[in-house]
Parts: C-alpha cells; sequence; structure tokens
C-alpha cells in the first residue's frame, strides 16, 4: 500500500519537474558516457531503460536499434520521445510501474538504471523485476548515489536524507543491499564523483 502512494507521489512530483528536469541531470553527461560504455550495448541487443526519465541516456545510446523506456511519470516520457526524434533513435516508450515490468522473462540484453534505484520506493521489487525481464547472460548499467555498504549513515545524511527524500530522492541506500536479493553478480563499482557519493556500478546476470 505504502508503494503505491509512493509510486502516485513520484508520478506527480516527476510530471511536475519534467520541464525543468534537463536543466538539473545535464550535468551528469559524463557519468551517462562512462557507464553505458560499461554497458556497451551492440546494435542488435535489446536495451531497457527503466526509469527513463526525458531520455538524457539516449545520446549515448544512438547506435542501438531496440531500445525501450519505460516511466511512471508521462511528462517525462513525453520529453524523452521529443528527444528520441531529434536524435533520430527508435525508442518503444511506455508508462509502466518500474516494480512490475509488462515483459516476459528474458526480454533485455540489458538494462540501464540510472538515478532510479534511489527515486523507486521498492528498489528490491525493482532489482528483482530487472533481474527475471534480463536474459542470462545480461548486465545492468547502475549509476546513482549509494551509501557505502554496511556502514552506517552519519548524522548530516541521515538528517539531509529528510529533505532529499521529499525533494527527489533516497541517499541512504546501499547498493549491496539491492542487490542482495538477487542472484546478480557486481562485476564492477566504481566512484563517479563526489567522493564516492555518487557510483557506477556493472551487474550480470
Ligand atoms: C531522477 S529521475 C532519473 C531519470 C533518468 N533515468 C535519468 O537518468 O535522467 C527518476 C525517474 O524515475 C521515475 N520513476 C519513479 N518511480 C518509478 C516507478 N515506480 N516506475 C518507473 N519509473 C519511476 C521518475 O518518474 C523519474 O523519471
Amino acid at each position: 500500500m505504502w508503494r503505491d502512494w509512493s509510486t502516485r507521489f513520484n508520478r506527480w512530483r516527476y510530471d511536475l519537474y519534467a520541464p525543468l528536469y534537463d536543466k538539473v541531470a545535464q550535468g551528469f553527461a559524463a557519468a551517462r558516457r562512462r557507464s553505458i560504455g560499461l554497458l556497451n550495448p551492440q546494435p542488435n541487443e535489446q536495451v531497457l531503460l527503466l526509469g527513463a526519465g526525458t531520455g538524457l541516456d539516449l545520446d549515448f545510446l544512438v547506435r542501438c536499434r531496440h531500445i525501450t523506456a519505460i516511466d511512471i511519470a508521462p511528462a517525462m516520457l513525453a520529453q524523452l520521445r521529443e528527444r528520441a526524434a531529434k536524435l533520430g533513435v527508435e525508442v518503444r516508450a511506455e508508462v509502466m510501474d518500474g516494480h512490475q515490468l509488462a515483459f516476459p522473462d528474458a526480454s533485455f540484453d540489458a538494462v540501464v538504471l540510472h538515478l532510479v534505484l534511489a527515486v523507486i520506493p521498492d528498489p528490491q521489487a525493482c532489482i528483482r523485476e530487472v533481474e527475471r525481464v534480463l536474459k542470462p547472460g545480461g548486465h545492468v548499467a547502475v549509476f546513482d548515489k549509494f551509501l557505502a555498504d554496511r556502514k552506517r549513515a552519519p548524522l548530516w545524511r541521515r538528517a539531509g536524507n529528510l529533505l532529499a527524500r521529499a525533494v527527489a530522492t533516497d541517499i541512504n541506500r546501499r547498493l549491496g543491499d539491492i542487490v542482495a536479493v538477487t542472484q546478480l553478480q557486481r562485476i564492477h563499482d566504481e566512484d563517479a564523483g563526489l567522493g564516492g557519493f555518487f557510483r557506477i556500478a556493472l551487474l550480470r546476470k
């Protein structure tokens, strides 16, 4: 129940943020390039952007011919469609809840999770779905804010999280706790800025 309410709240607030989102998020271009570079999706592979937002990742996926993008906020996807048209990239874009993907098992070779695991209300449900829809041997690119595994958040982070969560995102989730509910292997993990506050990771099924 809390998840449904929280998901509705996300839809509402990201629809509200959509016109301004690119101004805030375009500063992450280098991290997107790096993360998608590690993922290295091939032109013929099926790629899923989950919590795709306005499609800022599409700039780095222009070679890919089978891109599916889902997001809970229709206004974000409206911008994604415009971006895709400008780039000449074909994208199947659908409003969908990342906790319950309407795709068969083993549908995708690669999944991009950029700035979504810290936002989606139940990241463990989301990653289970990612594992389900990923083909064996498929990869997941993660870029987000995480607390180091096994670390307790210091006071400033716990206090700051009250505001961060209300406005946009949780800053105290641990990638290890999220991935632990799956069989996905973390094959790469690197500092992506602010002394490890942002991280890029590559997972494999
Ligand atoms: C911080 S934005 C990141 C957008 C994009 N991935 C990027 O890197 O710019 C988080 C996105 O997650 C989406 N989102 C939140 N909850 C979701 C859910 N339950 N299912 C799908 N998308 C969701 C929001 O609508 C928003 O577009």
